[in-house]
């Protein structure tokens, strides 16, 4: 059964607004929507493409009841093998495969979960298409795939075509004509593709997100995330990413390759895709300065990296405008020295929240609210926390913080994961969701090759996204008894 949200304030006032945009669209197809305001006039931009033959929508679409939820991992480096323990930690869970090019990671990671008393998955590895083989096997519900960004859409497309679940770390993919096919690729096989969105589960965000819902900033009317990481050191570690992955996405192009961390949770807050969307973004970045200067000071001539040139901006920044008229800035600088940062703010016509603020973060932020506060002076957000806390977060924020990395919200994505496979229920988010997300990598290259100006973001539901319906702001649920 899908869980329906509580109907709140908020939801009211969206819906009534809601409804109001897509009466104003006549079909309610993305062409149509009203024109944000924009500093500048929107090129048109492509119409979606047309449904091919079996391609239904995948909103709505619950997943059919497994009595237990089988997981087969592909890539088992710092994130993939980081996250084995938490997915056999889940009730009804088990890993029943793991795989990675490398067969040593595959034989760490089962040995892993062997030493903590789980059943021993299958291994497989040892050459680039070793995943094929996994997913040959019929005893994998669903595939977390763990690998360089380039290689997120074959492996994740393949999962969906061989029947299984796809979660798939972040971006998806980093071509709009590959994200198209991911979303094509779900509506014919019927199978789900989510984003390993975690930090969607982060406390502090999923309170934001009740708190929007329940109207407590009024009409929203902007938000601003991102991913502010200082990675210089693990970039140029030689023992960090596999082969330098991560560094060399730097020598190709300027691009925001990783703002989903800020960006997920602002649009979930506004319901992109679920009563609005994203209309149009525009790009801007700075000189790629924070490598080269990393490498001059720190970086040993005799290192390969001195043969490459960093092109990426240190800090883009992305602009991007709703249908209904909000405006979200969303942030990406791995380069430059500075504490971390997803900024997670999120502010409307009766009040503001900010993430990340003052000199600790540590279960931080501030707030500002009519009618509670006046006075223009910050308050601490702890008693909003604490009265909005999501019942996710009520019910297993214990066992999160046993059991799983970045503050318990991997684990609460992995439980919340199995517990909709297992229960029936229609994912928290979904291929449309993951594809406007990440669809700020192709994007933000297209605007900065235009010198900056804006360019249309993609309508991957097809005109759907003017229907309110469920997301992150779900109902209390129980884990279905383990068999
Ligand atoms: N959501 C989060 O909080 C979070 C945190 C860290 C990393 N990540 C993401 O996780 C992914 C992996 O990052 P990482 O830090 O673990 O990198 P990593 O280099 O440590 O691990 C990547 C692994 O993929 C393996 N691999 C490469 N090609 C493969 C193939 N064809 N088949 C099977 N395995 C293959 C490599 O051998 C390696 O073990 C990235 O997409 C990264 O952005 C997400």
């Amino acid at each position: 059964m899908p869980d329906i949200p509580a109907v709140s304030r908020r939801t009211l006032m969206g819906g009534a607004l809601a409804t109001g945009v897509a009466a104003g669209l006549g079909a309610g197809t993305a062409s149509a929507a009203p024109a944000a305001p924009a500093a500048q006039a929107v090129p048109p931009g492509e119409p979606a493409p047309p449904r091919g033959r079996g391609q239904r929508s995948m909103a709505n679409v619950p997943f059919t009841v497994h009595r237990t939820v089988r997981v087969g991992l592909i890539g088992l480096g710092n994130r993939g093998h980081g996250m084995a323990s938490g997915w056999a930690a889940v009730p009804g869970c088990t890993v029943t495969a793991v795989c990675d090019i490398r067969a040593e990671r595959a034989a760490r990671t089962a040995d892993l979960l062997a030493f903590e008393g789980r059943p021993r998955p299958a291994e497989y590895g040892g050459s680039a298409e070793a995943y094929l083989r996994m997913l040959r096997h019929d005893d994998i519900d669903l595939v977390y795939i763990a690998t360089p960004w380039e290689f997120h859409h074959e492996q994740g497309r393949a999962a969906l075509l061989a029947g299984k679940h796809a979660l798939v770390e972040l971006p998806v993919a980093t071509e709009l004509d590959e994200l198209w096919d991911l979303v094509d690729t779900s509506e014919r096989t019927r199978r789900h593709l989510i984003l390993s969105e975690n930090c969607n589960y982060g406390r502090n965000e999923l309170a934001m997100l009740r708190m929007a819902h329940d109207g407590l900033f009024g009409e929203i009317t902007n938000g601003h995330g991102g991913y502010l990481h200082d990675l210089r050191a693990l970039l140029f570690s030689d023992t960090y990413y596999t082969d330098s992955w991560r560094r060399l996405w730097h020598t190709r192009s300027t691009a925001s390759f990783y703002a989903m961390h800020g960006l997920g949770p602002i649009a979930a807050a506004m319901d992109v895709n679920r009563g609005d969307r994203m209309t149009a973004l525009r790009a801007t970045a700075t000189e790629p300065r924070g490598l080269a200067d990393y490498r001059e000071r720190f970086v040993p001539t005799s290192h390969p990296s001195w043969r490459e040139t960093y092109v990426n901006g240190d800090l883009v920044t992305c602009l991007i405008d709703t249908a209904r008229g909000r405006v979200i800035r969303a942030e990406h600088d791995v380069s430059s020295p500075r504490p971390y940062s997803r900024i997670n703010s999120l502010a409307g016509s009766r009040g503001i929240f900010e993430d990340y603020a003052g000199v600790t973060s540590a279960g931080g932020g501030r707030i500002y609210v009519e009618p509670d506060h006046s006075g223009h002076t910050w308050r601490a957000f702890d008693s909003y926390r604490k009265e909005f806390d999501h019942w996710l977060w009520r019910k297993i924020g214990d066992d999160a913080a046993g059991n799983g990395g970045h503050g318990g919200m991997d684990y609460v994505l992995q439980w919340r994961t199995v517990q909709q496979m297992r229960a029936g229920l229609v994912p928290d988010m979904d291929v449309y969701d993951a594809a406007v997300w990440c669809s700020p990598v192709p994007l933000s290259v297209r605007s900065l090759a235009a010198g900056g100006r804006p360019v249309p973001v993609p309508d991957f539901t097809r005109g759907s996204w003017v229907n309110r319906r469920p997301g992150l702001d779900s109902h209390p649920g129980e884990m279905p008894p383990v068999p």
